[in-house]
């Protein structure tokens, strides 16, 4: 009996675990079963097999075959096992030399004519192939990606064939090398286009610092949409480890990755009308949702109070803890989700409530049903929430004396986030003992926080989140310190009573 063991990964949540596929040819009647994979997605793979195999004018064994995908409890997105079976069959039948195969990891899509196609998820997989000591033999398509994880050596082949003449020592695969990383793409809107709103583009600062949640309340356009839109143009480039992370997951999502990108925190905007799997994720085989591929990035939730509240309910937990776990019957996935969280939305239904022109005509039970909407919980988990109130006639005409443009401020913001890196991370991630570490207040600055905290009744989860943005004020002001001004300045950026 002729064996041959090939090296490949499955996929699941954002871990690549091993697989082996065995090939044995044995005597028998001629055919070829696969075991480990779901039925549909068995015939379709022996069906691109035997198609590529053929076209590449490789013969298929009259013998028996039996594919073994170990271990056995496999995600059923099979396409990725094409190459291996291939190869295996070739080896095993003596048509192609086991060559290194066995220090060699292979991953791709087979075409009918033997051209191998891209599959999802390749830099997890070249992470993992590094981690084991392996090179990855996968699709052209993906080399770009997978060369991201640096530490692992890729190989790229258009087809079967390319593959095989590697492994005969005829056609040696060049490794990948990336090229230069190119300028990273235009951020949206710059500040200097938004007129007045003193406030909201303090609070805006204030996030892209510390990697705060923020929340703009005001009525229909007053700017909301085109502040929140400026945030990418304030925040820094992902450091390596985190541009990975968000680059693992991105990876996994259906969805064309742009690696020329890669350093460039994501900002996503789903639409209201999306529904809960779109935002957190699941499906099966389970695929990240909008909250994993905002890893290290911003999630703008524009107009909340129209998303249905059961899915923003689902985002308490990952806002907490920075990952999302989605159970199906047949396994269970966990994803990263460590986003920075916008939302905006009107005061009342008819956007108007608290506008000095008095032109609201909304019924307090209208607006308490409206705001109902979003729960006390889940406003609890945001630092910032602050007015972007009507612009007046006069403040639109002076709009020549536009603010700061982008650049400037994210000067800033990079100067308090280097400060940050120095204790040992983002403000707003501090954990109790490290902020307890980073906040001395002095007295005056202790009585305004008891004092607030009695008058508004904060939860100590909110006490914590505005002693996190007061930190983050004194990194913007360079102070070692905060001072009590600070507190207060974190304090005025949070409304106390519900919008409305
Ligand atoms: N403060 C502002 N400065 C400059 N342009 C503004 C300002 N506020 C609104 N606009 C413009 O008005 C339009 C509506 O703004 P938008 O941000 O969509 O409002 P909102 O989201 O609050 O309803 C956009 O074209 C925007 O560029
Ligand atoms: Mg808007």
């Amino acid at each position: 009996m002729a064996i041959a063991l090939i090296h490949s990964r499955a996929q699941c949540g954002v871990q690549a675990p091993p697989v082996q596929v065995e090939v044995h040819l044995s005597g028998g009647l001629p055919g070829m079963s696969i075991v480990g994979l779901p039925e549909a997605a068995v015939r379709e793979s022996k069906d691109r097999v035997r198609a590529a195999l053929m076209c590449a004018r490789f013969e298929m064994p009259q013998r028996r075959i039996t594919v073994n995908l170990a271990p056995a409890d496999l995600p059923k997105d099979g396409a990725r096992f094409d190459l291996p079976i291939a190869l295996g069959i070739l080896i095993a039948s003596g048509q192609v030399p086991a060559g290194a195969v066995a220090e060699l990891e292979f991953l791709g899509e087979l075409a009918l004519n033997g051209a191998l196609r891209a599959v999802h998820g390749a830099l997890t997989a070249a992470i993992a192939a590094g981690r084991a000591g392996r090179a990855v033999v996968l699709p052209e398509a993906n080399a770009s990606e997978a060369g991201l994880a640096g530490s692992v050596q890729v190989l790229p082949a258009r087809s079967l064939l390319e593959v095989c003449a590697h492994l005969r020592g005829e056609g040696r695969i060049e490794a990948y090398r990336p090229r230069p990383a190119s300028a990273p793409p235009a951020a949206g809107p710059d500040l200097a286009d938004v007129v007045g709103q003193p406030k909201a583009r303090r609070a805006l600062e204030i996030a892209a610092a510390g990697g705060h949640h923020l929340l703009l309340v005001g009525p229909p356009g007053s700017g909301k949409t085109l502040l929140a839109s400026c945030l990418p143009g304030l925040l820094p480039a992902l450091d390596e480890q985190e541009a990975l992370e968000a680059a693992a997951v991105r990876s996994l999502a259906q969805q064309r990755f742009d690696p020329s990108a890669w350093r460039t925190p994501a900002f996503r905007r789903p639409h209201h009308t999306a529904s809960g799997i779109a935002l957190v994720g699941g499906g099966s085989p389970p695929r990240p949702g909008e909250i994993s591929l905002a890893h290290h990035g911003v999630l703008f939730l524009d107009e909340l109070p129209e998303w249905d509240r059961r899915v923003l309910e689902v985002l308490r937990e990952p806002l907490e803890s920075g990952s999302i776990t989605i159970s199906r019957a047949a396994q269970q996935a966990e994803f990263p989700a460590r986003f920075q969280l916008v939302a905006a939305m009107n005061p009342c239904p008819c956007g108007w409530a608290g506008d000095p022109s008095g032109r609201c005509r909304c019924t307090a039970e209208q607006i308490a049903r409206y705001l109902a909407r979003i729960s006390g919980p889940l406003l609890d988990r945001i630092d910032l929430i602050v007015e972007v109130p009507r612009l007046s006639a006069a403040e639109l005409h002076a709009g020549g004396t536009a603010g700061e443009d982008s650049a400037a401020v994210a000067a800033r913001v990079h100067g308090a986030r280097s400060r940050q890196a120095g204790r040992g991370g983002l403000n707003a991630r501090l954990d109790h003992a490290a902020l307890a570490g980073a906040v001395a207040l002095c007295a005056r600055g202790q009585a305004l926080l008891d004092r607030a905290i009695d008058r508004l009744q904060l939860s100590t989860r909110v006490a914590r989140r505005l002693l996190r943005v007061a930190r983050t004020i004194a990194d913007l002001a360079g102070a070692e310190a905060v001072q009590p001004e600070h507190l207060a300045e974190a304090l005025s950026l949070r409304r106390w009573t519900v919008p409305g």
